[in-house]
């Protein structure tokens, strides 16, 4: 039987943040949320996340999975008070205890199985991951006697010689539970921490052994602010490497950032400093930048999205966005429509081959195919208490600064006038227009040459 446990409770003073560290995110994914994901891989019986610190804010951000138990350890005395604080509240200390330290997100399933395989065909009392860096700052010290791990000292508490060893222990466990519930109340505070640390535990059970494994990021745990960037660096560069192995070209690589759910088709083109976030797919023969940040949308094929932002919408085929338009949720831009400078288009649909190029704010719209919205036009779409729908149908022309009242119908290949202020509704074909005819009073005088 496998059980997980999750140490979550620590406030990360080293973080200087309001926010417990574990809630900090790398790529729109909070540290902790990266750790479940890659233990829920394992299918382990029961999954215990420690809390402590702002417990009620770090359980609630936790997407809901049943295997999910909390542990509330108050005080916060170290990580091994934590294990005893759980070995305490669980009734049944039996099967294998992974335990993870909830700051070491990067963490592979894969790697967390090489760990319980090793284990087991060891017979081990508890095995931990261990690696060599080239910079063990910060970093338990891991001491090996033959094959077994002797003792871990923390960086605190290491002389001169101690910290010249570069063997350094990840923060990942595997303890034979039963075991461990034997030794675990024996841990003593007596460090310049003045904390009971789980790490003390490999001295005092038999057969502890290391798994090294080769530094490969991975096992980066996060502190500070220069550790958490180090990190979202690390991931960004694997989720670019991989599209770009895909046939996506970055023009500047490092000033882009690209969602792990994010998929990008061939041949598209990310200029610099554009963002790709949340669950958002990009055809093929796209172009996307500069400076555009597109989150939890669909664009098709063959579109051009320059210095632009898209949430939650749908942009079909061969569409040209942009530069400085914002294209707001639930909005649908169909197949060759344009919007151009300066456009803000929200909760609306415009159908095939619609125009929208200068100045306009498009709200709770229907705009049918082939219509060209004038520069400067204005659905007013809020009365101050509700939200209104403006219709326009297809083949129309919107004259120049049109505002539209909204509730407010046009029929098809209707025409406004230019600076039409359009607060009824018109049949097809009609020519809508509202303003005062321009009197021309000669002789006025105005400014002497
Ligand atoms: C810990 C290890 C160190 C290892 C490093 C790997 C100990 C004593 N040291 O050091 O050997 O090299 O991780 O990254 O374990 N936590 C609790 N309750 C507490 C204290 C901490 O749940 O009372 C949690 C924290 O929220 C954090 C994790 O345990 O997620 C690790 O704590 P942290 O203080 O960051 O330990 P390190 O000093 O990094
Ligand atoms: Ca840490």
């Amino acid at each position: 039987m496998l059980s997980v446990a999750i140490l979550a409770a620590g406030k990360g003073t080293r973080m200087e943040s309001s926010l417990p560290k574990v809630l900090h995110k790398i790529s729109g994914k909070s540290l902790l949320q990266r750790v479940i994901d890659s233990c829920i891989e394992l299918n382990p019986e029961q999954i215990f996340v420690i809390t402590g610190h702002k417990s009620d804010e770090v359980q609630e951000s936790i997407t809901d999975n049943k295997k999910i138990k909390f542990v509330v350890q108050d005080p916060q005395s170290g990580t091994g008070h934590a294990i005893q604080v759980l070995c305490k509240a669980v009734k049944k200390n039996e099967g294998k205890l992974l335990v993870l330290n909830g700051d070491v997100p990067l963490i592979k399933p894969e790697t967390l199985n090489k760990l319980l395989n090793s284990h087991d065909s060891k017979n081990a009392d508890v095995s931990l991951i261990t690696t060599k860096k080239k910079n063990p700052y910060g970093y338990g010290r891991v001491f090996l006697k033959e094959d077994f791990i002797e003792r871990i000292v923390e960086e605190k508490d290491c002389n001169d010689l101690e910290r010249e060893n570069p063997l350094i222990n990840a923060g990942v466990y595997c303890f034979n539970w039963g075991k461990l519930s034997e030794i675990i109340n024996t841990l003593q505070s007596n460090n310049n921490q003045k904390e009971i640390y789980l790490t003390d535990t490999v001295s005092l059970l038999k057969n502890s052994l290391s798994l090294e494994i080769k530094d490969n990021g991975e096992l980066q745990g996060i502190n500070n602010r220069i550790q958490l960037s180090e990190c979202e660096e690390s991931i960004q560069n694997s989720i670019k490497e991989k599209h770009m192995l895909n046939g996506v070209t970055f023009i500047n690589k490092a000033s882009s950032s690209i969602s792990e759910e994010a998929e990008i088709g061939k041949d598209v083109i990310i200029e610099a400093n554009t963002h790709i976030r949340g669950n958002t797919k990009i055809n093929s023969h796209c172009i996307i930048g500069p400076n555009t940040f597109i989150e939890n949308s669909n664009v098709g094929f063959h579109c051009e999205i320059s210095n632009s932002t898209v949430y939650d919408s749908q942009i079909i085929d061969h569409i040209k966005i942009g530069p400085y338009s914002h294209i707001r949720p639930n909005s649908k831009i169909s197949s060759f429509s344009k919007i151009g400078n300066f456009v803000e288009i929200k909760n609306s649909q415009l159908d095939e081959e619609s125009k929208v190029n200068h100045l306009s704010y498009i709200g709770d719209s229907i705009i049918g195919r082939s219509t060209n919205i004038g520069a400067g036009t204005i659905t007013a779409n809020f009365d101050g208490q509700k939200k209104h729908q403006t219709k326009i149908g297809k083949n129309s022309s919107i004259g120049a600064n049109t505002v539209f009242v909204a509730p407010i119908n046009l029929g098809e290949s209707v025409t406004t006038g230019a600076g039409s202020v359009i607060t009824k509704d018109s049949k097809d074909n009609s020519l809508a227009i509202s303003r005062t005819k321009q009197v021309n009073i000669e002789n006025w005088g105005g400014k002497k040459s």
